[in-house]
């Protein structure tokens, strides 16, 4: 498996990819100045010809740089589900996603591509998840939620049963949410109010 980003996020996505039995061989990054993280090579910036049969994974926090970089790599995705991490038979998680210790999906739940679900974050039976999400760690999505494309949750936030939020959102650390949520919206506190609407390019 390949990754791109040397951040210490990809060091939680080694350890998803070496504890699920795979093994990261190489990693891309734009700072020429890094040359190894814990021991693996990293070789500068992004080269379709570089172990074209590998797949790759992109490993930076940040989900509107995730998606960017998608549109510019020739690889193939991977995943990586942590062994520690509790995945339903019945559930889906899609390319280029990242499942760290501790998360749950539930059944029926459908997780898109290229999202992060961090530590300990929990989606309850039949969620929909878009492509670019980040669950922060501790994060509850109670049953039947839905969430659109490139949204946050912030860390220990809640989302009560049948909720949906739209596209890029950005929801504060903590934050309770109980109604549905328009896009671009940034929202905090318990409950969850909107404090400002985001604008995206
Ligand atoms: C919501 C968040 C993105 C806002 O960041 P910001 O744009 O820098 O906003 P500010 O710090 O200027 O805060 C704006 C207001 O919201 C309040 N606020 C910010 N975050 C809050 C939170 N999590 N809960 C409650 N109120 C919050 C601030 O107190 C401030 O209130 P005020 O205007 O009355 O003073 C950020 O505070 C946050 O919670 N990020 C989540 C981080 C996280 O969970 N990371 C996990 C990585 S795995």
């Amino acid at each position: 498996m390949l990754l791109y980003g040397a951040s210490g996020h990809a060091r939680v996505v080694k350890d998803c990819v070496s504890t699920s039995g795979g093994v990261v061989t190489d990693i891309f990054d734009d700072n020429p100045d890094l040359i190894k993280l814990d021991q693996i090579p990293v070789v500068g910036y992004y080269k379709p010809e570089h172990k074209p049969s590998e797949l790759l994974i992109i490993s930076i926090g940040d989900n509107l740089i995730r998606k960017k970089i998608v549109s510019k790599v020739k690889h193939s995705f991977g995943k990586a589900i942590h062994s520690a991490s509790v995945v339903s038979p019945s559930s889906t998680i899609g390319e280029g996603t990242v499942v760290m210790p501790g998360a749950i999906v539930n059944a029926g739940s459908s997780v898109g591509n290229h999202c992060i679900l961090n530590s300990n974050s929990i989606v309850e039976h039949d969620c929909t998840l878009g492509d670019f999400i980040h669950l922060s760690s501790n994060v509850t999505l109670c049953a039947e939620v839905r969430i659109d494309e490139g949204t946050h949750i912030g860390a220990g936030s809640t989302v009560i049963p049948g909720k949906h939020i739209g596209k890029w959102c950005v929801i504060g650390a903590g934050a309770v949410i109980i109604q549905d949520i328009p896009d671009y919206s940034m929202v905090v506190g318990v409950p969850g109010k909107i404090i400002r609407t985001l604008v995206r390019k």
